[in-house]
C-alpha cells in the first residue's frame, strides 16, 4: 500500500516509494529508496522535506508502537529485507581494491566477446555458459563497488570500440538494474542481453561497420537489419529467456515509433528493450566511433534528456541518470574554485556532489599533482562544479587518472 507519512515518523526498513519533491530535491540517488540507517532520515529532513509516499509492500509499515532503536527487530515479515541490508552492506570494498578485480573481469569480456564473434562467424554455438559466469562476475564487481567497472567502461579505445561497446553496456545495464532495485536473476538476464546485444554486427561486413563516412540508403538498411540477425543467432539456442532476446531485438526501438527493426511505440517495447536503448546510445555517444569523436558524458545526458520522451523513457532515462550521476565517473569537470577535475567515484548522497581528483589549476594554466576531494563531504561551497569539459579542449589523458594501478 502506497502511503503519505510525515517524515518523523520514518524509520529504517521503510520503502519511500516518492520524495514527492520532484527528482533533484532530495538527497538520494534515486526517487525510490529503502531506507537502510537513521542516517538516511536525518539526510531527509536536512533537505526540508516534511512528508513522503512510502510502499508498505516493499518495505516496513509505519505504526506508532515500534521502538526505532530496536528497528532490526521489528522487521517480523520482512526478513528478507534485513538480509538484503545487511548482504549488500558486507559486500562493499573500496575503490583500489575492487579496481584490481575489475581489470580481470574486463580482460575477460574483452576475451569472451573476441571468442563469440570468432565463433559466430565460423558458424559455431556460443558458449552460453561462459556469458553466465563473466555476467555473475560483473553484477558482484558491481555490487562490491559499482565505481571500478564504471570507471573502465569510461577508458574508451577507438580500435577497439566494437568490443568495449558490448562490454560497456552490458556494465551499465547491470548497473541501471541496481538502481532499479531488480531482482538479482533478472538483473543477470538484461546484463546477458546487453552482453548480446549487437552480436547480430557479425554477420555484416567489416567494411560497412568500420565504414568513416555516411551510409548510403542501402548501407544503412544493410545495418539496421542486425538486431534481427542478433535474434535469429540466438533463437538457435534452446531455452533462452524472452528477456535476453528482447534486449538484442529492441534496443534500436524508439518510444515514438522510429526505430528499427519493427518500429514499435511507446509499451509496445518491452521494459528490456526501452532500458537497453538508453545505455546502448549513452556508450555509443560517449565513445570515438569511425565517423564520429565522442561527446562528454554530461552533454550526451542533456541530449538524452532533451530528445526523452519522444524518443526514450523517460522515468527510465531518469532512473539511468541516476545510476550514471550527472557527472559520471570519468567525466572531466570545471570547479568553481578555478580547477579542472576528474570524477572518479560516483556522488553517495547529491548527484551534483560526485568525488573528483582536481588535476588541473586553470589560473597557472599548469597541472597539479592530483589531489582527491569527495564534494559530498564538508567542502561547502568552496569547490563545486559549474559544468563539464571537453578532454580534448585541454589536452587532457584521461586515462591517466582514472587507472589505479
Ligand atoms: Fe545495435
Amino acid at each position: 500500500m502506497i502511503k503519505k507519512v510525515e517524515v518523523n515518523k520514518l524509520r529504517p526498513g521503510v520503502f519511500i516509494h516518492d520524495f514527492g519533491e520532484g527528482w533533484f530535491n532530495h538527497p538520494f540517488l534515486t526517487n525510490q529508496k529503502l531506507l537502510r540507517s537513521t542516517s538516511d532520515i536525518e539526510r531527509i529532513k536536512e533537505y526540508g522535506i516534511n512528508e513522503v509516499f512510502i510502499d508498505t509492500k516493499r518495505g516496513l509499515d509505519i505504526t506508532d508502537s515500534l521502538d526505532l532503536k530496536d528497528w532490526k527487530k521489528s522487521f517480523g515479515d520482512n526478513e528478507a529485507v534485513v538480509k538484503k541490508i545487511t548482504l549488500e552492506d558486507s559486500k562493499w570494498v573500496p575503490l583500489e581494491k575492487e579496481m584490481v578485480r575489475a581489470k580481470e573481469v574486463k580482460t575477460k569480456a574483452r576475451s569472451f566477446v573476441e571468442q563469440m564473434n570468432t565463433s559466430i562467424k565460423m558458424g559455431k554455438k556460443i558458449e552460453f555458459e561462459q556469458a553466465t559466469e563473466l555476467v555473475d562476475e560483473m553484477v558482484d564487481s558491481l555490487a562490491r563497488n559499482q565505481d571500478a567497472l564504471l570507471t573502465l567502461t569510461s577508458i574508451k579505445n577507438k580500435d577497439e570500440y566494437t568490443f568495449n561497446h558490448s562490454i560497456n553496456v552490458a556494465v551499465l545495464m547491470a548497473s541501471f538494474c541496481r538502481v532499479r532495485e531488480m531482482d538479482e536473476d533478472q538483473t543477470r538476464r538484461l546484463t546477458t542481453g546487453a552482453l548480446f546485444h549487437d552480436l547480430g554486427k557479425v554477420l555484416i561486413p567489416d567494411e560497412l561497420i568500420l565504414k568513416p563516412g555516411r551510409y548510403t540508403d542501402e548501407e544503412y538498411e544493410m545495418m539496421k537489419q542486425h538486431p534481427r540477425f542478433g535474434r535469429e543467432i540466438l533463437s538457435d539456442m534452446k531455452d533462452l529467456d524472452p528477456e535476453i532476446i528482447n534486449v538484442v531485438y529492441e534496443h534500436h526501438e524508439r518510444m515514438d515509433g522510429n526505430g528499427y527493426p519493427r518500429q514499435l511505440k511507446g509499451h509496445e517495447i518491452s521494459l528490456e528493450g526501452r532500458m537497453a536503448s538508453i545505455v546502448d546510445v549513452y556508450d555509443a555517444l560517449t565513445s570515438d566511433r569511425p565517423y564520429k569523436t565522442a561527446d562528454t558524458a554530461t552533454e550526451v545526458l542533456k541530449y538524452l534528456f532533451k530528445s526523452a520522451p519522444d524518443v526514450f523513457d523517460l522515468e527510465l532515462l531518469q532512473q539511468f541518470i541516476s545510476s550514471v550521476g550527472i557527472y559520471p565517473v570519468g567525466a572531466l569537470v570545471r570547479l568553481n574554485s578555478g580547477f579542472l577535475a576528474v570524477v572518479v567515484e560516483t556522488a553517495k548522497n547529491d548527484l551534483k556532489r560526485p568525488v573528483v581528483k582536481m588535476i588541473y589549476d586553470i589560473k597557472k594554466d599548469r597541472p597539479i599533482i592530483p589531489r582527491k576531494l569527495d564534494l559530498g563531504e564538508g567542502v561547502g561551497s568552496l569547490h563545486q562544479i559549474i559544468k563539464s569539459e571537453s578532454p580534448q579542449k585541454w589536452g587532457i589523458n584521461l586515462q591517466e587518472y582514472l587507472t589505479i594501478s
